[in-house]
């Protein structure tokens, strides 16, 4: 899934907090992704988890004090740290935040961190209070002006029986954090406003008419070109997904609420990628009560909504890059190619909505491009987020003559 990470060298630094039990599923969620993981801890940490843990799961010695002993005549905290592609501390300790913004080595993970050159990720994780302290708030600012990379804590109930922030993020949020460090920054600069998810066109107010769209391969889209370094805007119909770090998402229901979100911010826009599954009919009217059941069926007249990608590619502007989905049951190439004509697309992605590897809410998907030059390419089954990333390289090839004429009227 993360493949940026595959092969990488990571080193996690644990510290004396509560979330110290995380940093085990932390690290196996590294291996998952294929990376090679060494464990420094402070010695205040072992007293949470025990560095056997981590030594047995990461299948390296753990590096914990500063005279231990150079097994292989090398100084492990520098050693460490030229190999290192990257360096997770998780969790990040009050203590260490505050030694680390002062450049203090008095044990074997500060020492160890001065000399890291890699990109540093802290996660800090501390009882709300100590958190908001000034201190702790100042020391943060202070990293983050010398280029460490903070993953801002989660809020609620924390151990300590407080409410508010302080909580270490998920490990699999923090992996995403981490993998984002290492995707190629090609989309900065680039303003992309995708779209996903379904709409729900209400017959009164407890029922509606929508489909099963579950968001994912929008989702996936919006959080590549984040992670890519665009400024991105992800106009959302109900979904029960997690907006990705980074991204802008604006809510909406209906299919006239997403026209309307859609062309406000179009203007803007460089690329264009909708992927939403737009309801095409809504009911002509919306009763204002709950329908009461009789004994007779009922009929609801239903109207056509606006033809959003159809109205796009007729605003399109030429620097814009428009990219539709089709989700088809039937005739892919023949209905993904009427539509790209018809409204007017540089590039469309078709997927027959059918099969368990590319339904609305499998996590794969298997998407033929179809190009305005006549071109096609069949893509394997791939996980969303591969299949998201693939799209994003071919829209960058199409968008390259733009990218340099952006440039040129720059100078
Ligand atoms: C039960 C317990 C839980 C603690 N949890 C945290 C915590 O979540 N975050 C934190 O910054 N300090 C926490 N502390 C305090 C640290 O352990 C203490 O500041 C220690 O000096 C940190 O050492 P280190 O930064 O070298 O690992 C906790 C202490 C105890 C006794």
């Amino acid at each position: 899934m993360h493949s940026v990470l595959s092969e990488k060298k990571i080193v996690l630094c644990v510290c004396g907090g509560i979330a110290a039990y995380k940093s085990v599923e932390l690290l196996r969620l590294f291996q998952k992704a294929g990376a090679d993981v060494r464990v420094v801890m402070t010695r205040n940490a072992a007293e949470f988890v025990g560095p056997m843990t981590f030594e047995a799961i990461s299948g390296h010695p753990v590096f914990s004090g500063m005279y231990g002993g150079t097994p292989d005549g090398k100084m492990r905290h520098i050693a460490w740290a030229d190999a290192a592609d990257a360096v997770v501390v998780a969790p990040a300790t009050a203590n260490i935040i505050g030694k680390l913004a002062n450049g203090i080595a008095d044990d074997a993970l500060t020492t160890f961190m001065l000399a890291v050159t890699a990109p540093k990720i802290i996660c800090p994780s501390m009882n709300t209070h100590m958190y908001e302290n000034r201190a702790v708030q100042r020391n943060l600012d202070v990293l983050e002006g010398d280029g460490f990379l903070i993953v801002d804590p989660g809020e609620g109930e924390l151990a300590c029986g407080a409410v508010g922030a302080g909580r270490l993020p998920e490990p699999d949020y923090i992996l995403d954090r981490v993998a984002g460090v290492f995707v190629p920054k090609d989309f900065k600069g680039k303003k992309v406003l995708v779209t996903a998810g379904p709409t729900r066109e209400f017959i009164d107010p407890v029922r509606f008419v929508s489909n099963p769209s579950s968001g994912k391969m929008g989702y996936a889209v919006a959080k590549a070109a984040a992670d890519r370094g665009g400024d991105v805007v992800l106009v959302s119909g109900p979904t029960a997904l997690k907006t990705p770090f980074g991204v802008s998402r604006v809510d909406v229901v209906s299919a006239g609420e997403m026209a309307a979100a859609v062309f406000e911010y179009m203007v803007d826009m460089d690329i264009i990628i909708k992927v939403a599954a737009v309801s095409d009919y809504a009911p002509v009217d919306t009763a204002e009560h709950k329908i009461k059941k009789g004994d007779g069926g009922i009929a609801v007249q239903m109207a056509r909504t606006t033809d959003i990608l159809a109205e796009l590619g007729r605003r399109k502007k030429q620097h814009q890059v428009l990219v539709g989905f089709a989700a088809e049951t039937q005739n892919l190439r023949e209905n993904a190619l009427e539509k790209l004509q018809k409204k007017n697309l540089d590039m469309i992605a078709g997927n027959l909505v059918c099969g368990p590897e590319s339904g609305f809410c499998a996590d794969t998907n298997r998407i033929n491009l179809f190009f305005k030059d006549g071109r096609t390419e069949e893509l394997p089954v791939m996980e969303k987020s591969a299949a998201a990333h693939v799209l994003l390289d071919r829209i960058k090839e199409l968008n390259q003559p733009q990218i340099k004429r952006t440039e040129k009227t720059k100078n």
